[in-house]
């Protein structure tokens, strides 16, 4: 069997435990930035693999191309796996033909106009989690001090960027680092502020970032910050037939019926009464449906969920362009229309903004 370790709060550097202050609002920087990611898209399942086409996909230029163009999004969340691309010790060198590569990357999509929200995605042994094949582990006591090393060098290369990059420190927080993660992120947020005084840092809560934890999270009081949420409900129907959940859920689930909106209804309430009482703006950084539930089902749940979202001024990004969720088919080279219409196509909502 294998042995879990917990998270050493030890491993953190002095200042760890800040005291968490009461929270202050949103600046208007922040609100504009929340607002430029709306309808976007996530880069997935491309640099957040273990290697770079580990899952099928690659960051090719015909992707990069794609935004803003027909009515597509000018805003892309880039998911990066830097724990695999940085050296064993606890220095986390970043290795620089990758750091050059998502260079590239981002300099293309700020160029052409774009929002970028860069994260770090599955960093599995920070949340206790099983490596996956082709993943390098490091030794337990390094894994902390890893992560905030990894943030030092990401904040002080892209430190002159414009102010349209923004940083997410941690996708997803679960298992172990949930009991610390308020304490991670003011520590982070804490350091990248070093380099970056005012550059727009997105976090969300625990539980995969799910809004039942909202309560839960402690913002710093620091005004250039946006909440974060993933809303995969109804979850057996938006991931009927995934080969990474198990117990796999069985697949011919339809939706959306009363019951399985209220599901969904509820988790964006959360948000939207966060965003009243706190002052911060919540982003919808991922929901999505799996290629493998019936297609007119998934129409619908994406239709709902984009009126959902609007209609509560919740900016969103669907997770994910190009691989088992993909709004785009790589081998036809074509959007999927029962996907980029209900989300991408004329607005539903023309009140707002
Ligand atoms: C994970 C992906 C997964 C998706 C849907 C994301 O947060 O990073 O690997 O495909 O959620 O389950």
């Amino acid at each position: 069997m294998k042995r879990r370790h917990a998270l050493a709060l030890a491993a953190l550097p002095a200042a760890a435990c800040l005291p968490l202050p009461s929270q202050a609002a949103a600046s208007e920087r922040a609100q504009r930035l929340a607002r430029q990611l709306d309808r976007g898209i996530n880069f997935g399942n491309m640099v957040d693999s273990p290697k770079e086409g580990d899952w099928g996909l690659r960051l090719e230029q015909r992707y990069i191309e794609l935004v803003g163009e027909g009515g597509f999004t000018q805003a892309v969340r880039l998911p990066v796996r830097w724990s695999n691309h940085a050296s064993l010790d606890a220095e986390a060198r970043i290795d620089p033909v990758f750091f050059a590569r998502i260079d590239a990357t981002v300099d293309a999509l700020l160029a052409r106009g774009c929002t970028v929200l860069l994260d770090m995605h599955h960093y599995r042994q920070l949340d206790g989690d099983a490596l996956d094949p082709g993943e390098l582990a490091v030794d337990e006591p390094l894994v902390l001090p890893r992560f905030f090393a990894m943030w030092r060098q990401i904040a002080e290369r892209y430190a002159d960027r414009d102010e349209r990059l923004l940083f997410e420190p941690y996708n997803e927080p679960h298992g172990r680092l949930e009991p610390l993660w308020n304490e991670v992120f003011a520590q982070v947020l804490q350091l990248i502020r070093h380099s970056n005084p005012e550059r727009v840092v997105v976090v969300g809560p625990t539980l995969w970032n799910n809004a039942t934890h909202l309560a839960r999270l402690r913002l710093p009081p620091d005004p250039n910050l946006i909440v974060t949420i993933h809303c995969y409900e109804p979850f057996d129907f938006t991931h009927q037939g995934a080969a990474w959940v198990e117990p796999r859920k069985p697949l011919g689930v339809s939706c959306c019926s009363k019951k399985q909106q209220l599901e969904m209804e509820q988790h964006l309430e959360l948000a939207q009464a966060f965003v009243k009482a706190s002052g911060y703006p919540v982003l919808i950084g991922e929901f999505g449906a799996y290629s493998k539930a019936p297609a007119p089902a998934r129409t619908r749940y994406l239709r709902f969920m984009r009126e959902a979202m609007e209609s509560r001024g919740l900016p969103w990004m669907y997770w994910e362009l190009a691989s088992g969720f993909g709004v785009y088919d790589p081998k036809a080279g074509r959007f999927r229309p029962e996907v980029f219409e209900p989300l991408y196509g004329g607005r539903t909502d023309k009140t707002r903004r």
